[in-house]
């Protein structure tokens, strides 16, 4: 396979769309004869140390990668077969008979294209290494404990987007391990964990995480993630459980048969010990949204524990007809949610909900736009009786 074209109804995560085509690695097909990539994600961190080996602010410092670009070391042996045609290298040429052989000009080059990389095309070169191997291939400077290595599809279909990184789990991510304390030995679950990239950088301090999606193969995906960095997972802890949760089931899978099913043991543990929620980027579609929230809500009230749920979206801005306005329904919608959280009265619990200010230091390297979010959403039992305006009114009755 020499080239990737990318399908009208496909979209692509902006992580993968600044990754020069020449980084680009591909791996293996995965179940479902997609092109799987592998992308090393820079991490600035001294490990041991718990401190910032180095990031300023957001600024990248000499060697780092230019803003919203993934680290993707390999050895100078394993080049991209990218297009080198230029405009200039064009030349008339004959064949054996003598007839012309025309050379097209590559699309990226005319003039209605802007310069650069082509949009629709990825040039990706499949290694013939063994996994090992490449591996191995790093640049020497580079310790393993300085990347964390992702497994991806790109330019998926809708139903495919959790196969991609997407910019919300990077913020996630680096902000975990900004906060790394906040999750220290903590049982953490994350709700559509798609490639497992926030997941594995939770389990670098946290006891145990549940990461948790839908479909087999892309739970398969973030299971062969997890490998890949089981280097990088707390020591004394640091287990990541992948899992499937369906937020359109009321219910955890417990078929046995099932790939990523729950155990008894699992389900026990989970609502005993967890305390931290995680979700990055699933606020895209209304339903899906309603249905997150609803999980959300369903899990809080079974968790043992008060719990804080940490969500990052991405505020899109689209321009509508209906409207014939630029809109942003879907982040407008997850805020809805927000507001009837925070309004709920009655139940057991208390919703309280608090924006979290982004401006942390970075500790991977990503686009940090200022239209990424987090919001944090802290669940607890309502302990005080419930006292009636009435009898609050008559105080000597
Ligand atoms: C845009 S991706 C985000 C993936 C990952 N959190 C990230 O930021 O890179 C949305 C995720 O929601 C998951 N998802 C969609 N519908 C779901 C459902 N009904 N139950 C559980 N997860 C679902 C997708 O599989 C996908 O992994």
């Amino acid at each position: 396979m020499d080239e990737i074209t990318f399908r009208s109804d496909t979209v692509l995560s902006d992580v993968h769309l600044y990754t020069p085509n020449q980084r680009r690695l591909m791996v293996r097909l995965n179940g479902m004869g997609q092109p799987v990539f592998l992308s090393q994600f820079k991490l600035l961190w001294d490990r041991d140390s718990q401190t910032d080996s180095g990031a300023e602010g957001s600024d990248h410092t000499e060697g780092t990668p230019p803003a919203g670009t993934v680290c993707s070391h390999v050895g100078a042996s394993l080049q991209a077969g990218a297009d080198t045609t230029t405009p200039e290298g064009l030349a008339a040429q004959l064949d054996e008979d003598g007839d012309l052989d025309v050379v097209r000009r590559p699309r990226a080059a005319s003039a209605s294209e802007p310069p650069g990389p082509p949009r629709d095309k990825v040039h990706p070169m499949i290694l013939t290494q063994e996994e090992d191997d490449i591996l191995e291939d790093e640049a020497p400077e580079s310790s393993p404990y300085n990347v964390i290595k992702i497994e991806h599809t790109m330019a998926t279909p809708l139903e495919d987007v959790g196969k991609q990184v997407w910019r919300g789990a990077l913020l996630l991510a680096d902000y975990i391990l900004f906060q790394r304390d906040l999750f220290q030995g903590r049982t953490v679950l994350e709700l559509g964990a798609g490639t497992g990239l926030a997941s594995i950088i939770a389990a670098t301090v946290a006891q145990t995480v549940y990461c948790t999606d839908v479909g087999a193969d892309l739970l398969a995906m973030c299971q062969r993630n997890i490998a890949l960095n089981s280097h990088l997972l707390a020591s004394g802890g640091g287990v990541v459980k992948v899992k499937e949760l369906d937020w359109l089931r009321d219910n955890l899978c417990t078929d046995p048969e099932a790939p990523f099913s729950w155990s008894e043991e699992d389900i026990s543990h989970l609502y005993g010990n967890t305390t931290i929620l995680l979700a990055a980027e699933v606020f895209y579609d209304d339903d899906l949204t309603d249905a997150v929230f609803k999980t959300l809500s369903r899990l809080a009230h079974k968790l043992k524990n008060a719990c804080t749920a940490i969500l990052s979206v991405e505020k899109r801005l689209n321009f509508t007809l209906r409207h014939l306005d630029v809109t942003c329904e879907a982040y407008d919608h997850f805020r809805t949610w927000l507001r009837r959280l925070e309004g709920l009265a009655g139940g057991r619990l208390r919703f309280a909900v608090e924006p979290v200010d982004a401006s942390f230091p970075q500790l991977l390297v990503y686009d940090r736009i200022q239209q990424l979010e987090l919001w944090k959403i802290f669940v607890e039992p309502i302990t005080e009786p419930i006292v009636s305006v009435d009898t609050a009114s008559r105080p000597f009755s």
